[in-house]
């Protein structure tokens, strides 16, 4: 069974550190379910990692929801949160709670909203006050790159840090379950994650975050465009991938695959009647 919002919250409690990892497709999502990761995040990141998009804003509804069925497929026991794309709720109050209610229709136990501005914390309102569980994401919003002119780190003196605080507070009075900071100094993080009740996510936020969530190709080591400074690279999958792709070119090409165990084969008395037919 999937984990639960509260049992989520409770690690906070506990002092257990919360793992979350995004996946993209079925496969994924089966292995590090099976790994025991806490929660997975079908992210926005996917628009860049796996459709090879520029920004997080070229993704849409419908292809969120392709994604977010095939990872739900392979998901039994961590808690599965859905990013709410660029655009899906930066709307009226009925049309975000259309795009939340696909999400979940689609095997999202939650979904992640980026921001605070007043506009977003009535959406988020709107959708916790109606069954809808939201995960919060403030520092550096990938979405509002545009504004903040780049990937900068955020909360970079005291009074930034207090104001990113102000900020989590109103997500918390809003409802929301748990929040991601996202590339902030751990002081800062730090600082924000011991004033909330509920639990913080860190992705270049330190250690000091309750839990810690990075993009699974970048882990992995798939995906190369660039290479982010917090993300530790476990793998390094792109040449697993570029070395087998060749191995198995070669083999072909020098007539190796597939060999008679890979194949299948007719009855001698069958092969004869070939041989003997005009
Ligand atoms: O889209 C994403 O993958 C994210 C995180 C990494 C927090 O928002």
């Amino acid at each position: 069974m999937r984990k639960s919002i509260q049992k989520i919250q409770n690690f906070k409690k506990e002092g257990k550190k919360i793992t979350v990892l995004t996946a993209y497709d079925f496969s994924t999502a089966k292995y590090i379910d099976a790994a025991g990761v806490d929660i997975i995040l079908v992210g926005d990141s996917l628009a860049q990692v796996a459709l090879g998009y520029d920004s997080t804003t070229d993704i849409g509804m419908d292809e969120m929801l392709v994604f977010t069925r095939a990872v739900s497929r392979g998901v039994k026991d961590a808690l599965l949160v859905a990013d709410m794309p660029f655009m899906s709720f930066q709307v009226d109050k009925v049309e975000t709670m259309k795009n939340a209610c696909k999400l979940i229709k689609a095997g999202a136990n939650a979904v992640k909203m980026e921001g605070s501005s007043d506009f977003v914390i009535d959406n988020i309102k709107h959708l916790t006050q109606n069954g809808i569980p939201v995960m919060g994401h403030l520092g550096f919003t990938p979405m509002n790159v545009n504004t903040i002119g780049g990937n900068k780190v955020q909360g970079k003196d005291a009074d930034k840090t207090i104001n990113i605080l102000k900020d989590a507070l109103k997500l918390q009075s809003a409802g929301c379950f748990a929040l991601v900071l996202e590339l902030m100094p751990l002081q800062s993080s730090q600082f924000i994650s011991q004033r909330l009740r509920i639990p913080t996510i860190g992705i270049g936020g330190g250690k000091f975050c309750d839990g810690q969530v990075l993009v699974s190709d970048d882990l992995l080591g798939k995906y190369d465009r660039f290479k982010p400074k917090f993300a530790r690279q476990y793998s390094s999958l792109k040449d697993i991938i570029f070395n087998v792709a060749k191995a198995y070119c070669s083999d072909v090409e020098n007539g190796v695959f597939p060999s008679i165990k890979e194949s299948f084969v007719l009855d001698n008395e069958e092969i004869e009647k070939l041989e003997n037919y005009k």
